[in-house]
């Protein structure tokens, strides 16, 4: 690769129609990478393209057709990949039919698995990158109604820890990161400030703060790797 086409680091982002995946996008886009972003939501994710002047790349995460092509409309090797979609939901677990463990699993899961799948082997290639999985502190602490999410971001961590056992030596780094609450529109159906068992909006972490700490991981020296990052409101 050229030293030209060195100094512009690409990224994929995905979930980049949602709080922190759009946070993430605008951030990295304003460090100087050249942004895929990802989403299914087409003309949310055109306006984004635009705005950053990024690459819209509408594709389903959990759907391994359309993250072929996705991979085939990306140019290999992309620096980072942000793994960022994702749903949420709440309910009992005498509520959790198979139905919304699927829906939690494909997407917070399966959908990570397919994107690191599709594009690691053009990281691989060049002995260099980045994959930033997006997990929760629903990942190792569990709370009430979480069964679904929590199963699928566990799950997510289980991948994420066999990702880095492959990528020792390798060059490629890859990064859990971990936020407690978020202010998104993750939150918008369940109305989190009025049920006492759940944190206030105003209290959570806000999009911008995972960006930043997604720029930290980013720009740290390709000889130094941060496996694993929990952030939480302080
Ligand atoms: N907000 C929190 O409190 C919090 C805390 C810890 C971790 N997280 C994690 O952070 C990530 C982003 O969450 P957020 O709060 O930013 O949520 P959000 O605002 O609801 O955004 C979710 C994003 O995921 C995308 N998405 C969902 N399913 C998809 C699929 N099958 N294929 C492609 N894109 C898909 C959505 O895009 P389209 O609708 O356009 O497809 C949207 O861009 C999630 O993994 C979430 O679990 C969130």
């Amino acid at each position: 690769m050229s030293e030209v086409s060195r100094a512009r680091r690409t990224a994929l982002v995905t979930g980049a129609t949602g709080g922190i995946g759009e946070a993430v996008a605008r951030s990295l886009a304003n460090d100087g990478f050249r942004v895929f972003v990802g989403g299914r939501r087409v003309a949310a994710l055109n306006r984004l393209a635009e705005e950053v002047g990024g690459e819209a790349v509408p594709f389903d995460v959990a759907k391994e057709d359309e993250v072929e092509w996705a991979r085939a409309v990306v140019k290999d090797p992309l620096d980072v990949i942000v793994n960022a979609a994702g749903v949420f939901g709440l309910a009992a677990v005498t509520d959790t039919d198979a139905a919304m463990l699927e829906r939690n699993l494909r997407a917070n899961l399966v959908g990570a698995v397919n994107v690191t799948r599709a594009f690691l082997p053009g990281m691989l290639a060049t002995g260099s990158g980045l994959v930033i999985n997006v997990g929760s502190v629903a990942g190792w602490r569990a709370f009430p109604e979480n069964a679904a999410y929590s199963a699928s971001k566990f799950a997510l961590r289980g991948f994420h820890e066999v990702l880095l056992e492959e990528l020792r030596g390798t060059g490629v780094r890859a990064c859990l990161l971990e936020p407690g609450a978020v202010d998104t529109p993750i939150w918008d159906p369940i109305d989190p400030d009025a049920a006492p068992h759940l944190p206030d909006r105003a209290l959570m972490l806000r999009p911008d703060d995972v960006a930043r700490a997604v720029g930290f991981v980013a720009g740290l020296s390709p000889t130094v790797t941060v496996p694993l990052l929990r952030i939480e409101r302080a």
